[in-house]
């Protein structure tokens, strides 16, 4: 068995203070293993984009711990954190939009220039990526200029642009159509499949966590049950 390569350590996450206090995960326990693909499950409001938010670094629980490789992140230097981030994770969020004035490319780049990439590296690799999602020929045009399937395309290369370890997705197709979105689903697996990208990925859709080596299911701020592919 492989790695873990992120570890959830009794992690509980309040939101508020009060009476307006909010227990989103009570208590969480999880492996990710280096290279699977993992589907977090559950109903709307059930912590499944807290869980993820958290296994990415973008917030620190309230109680317990995340490691990453075996080190605790609630230990690290923000500008250490920031780093780790930076290399090992590519995100796929609806709420990370594309900035719609900007081209297709200098969005790709833009990890790559908060990372201090050089302007003719940060081009390359962003067309690479690109060209990688079969989508180059947008290189120039303006994101809002798009459709769905096109900028979610967009997103995974601007995922892909600093060669993550994991790639978290928070309903990657839930705005797409089927057929889109299947599209968008054989990119994700192809890149686990054929590059050893662990996925993280947190959805509503059955077929798309039935596709997945393993799902957890939250319920109410719990991780209720877990199965592995056959
Ligand atoms: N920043 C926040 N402040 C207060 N409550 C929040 C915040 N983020 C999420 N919540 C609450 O925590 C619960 C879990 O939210 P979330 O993790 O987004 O669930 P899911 O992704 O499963 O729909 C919900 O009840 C939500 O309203
Ligand atoms: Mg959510």
């Amino acid at each position: 068995m492989s790695e873990a390569v992120l570890t959830v350590r009794d992690v509980r996450k309040t939101y508020g203070r009060g009476d307006g206090r909010f227990d989103a995960l009570r208590g969480v326990n999880l492996e990710v293993r280096e290279g699977e693909s993992l589907a977090i499950v559950g109903r709307s409001g059930s912590g499944k984009s807290t869980l993820m938010h958290l296994m990415a670094l973008l917030d620190e629980p309230t109680q317990g711990s995340i490691l990453l490789d075996g080190q605790e992140a609630t230990a690290m230097r923000s500008s250490q954190l920031n780093r780790a981030r930076n290399k090992t994770f590519g995100f796929v969020f609806q709420q990370f939009f594309l900035t719609a004035n900007q081209t297709v490319l200098e969005n790709v780049m833009l990890p790559l220039k908060i990372a201090g990439v050089g302007r003719r590296a940060r081009t390359e690799r962003a067309l690479a990526a690109l060209e990688q999602l079969e989508i180059a020929d947008k290189a120039k045009n303006r994101a809002v200029d798009l459709s769905g399937g096109q900028k979610q395309r967009v997103v995974i290369a601007r995922a892909l642009v600093g060669d993550p370890r994991i790639i978290f997705a928070d309903e990657p197709t839930g705005n797409l159509d089927t057929a889109t979105g299947r599209v968008v689903e054989d990119i994700l697996f192809t890149l686990n499949r054929e590059q050893g990208i662990t996925l993280v990925i947190v959805t509503h859709d059955d077929d798309l966590a039935a596709r997945c080596d393993r799902r957890v299911h939250v319920r109410d701020g719990l991780i209720v049950s877990e199965e592995v592919a056959a």
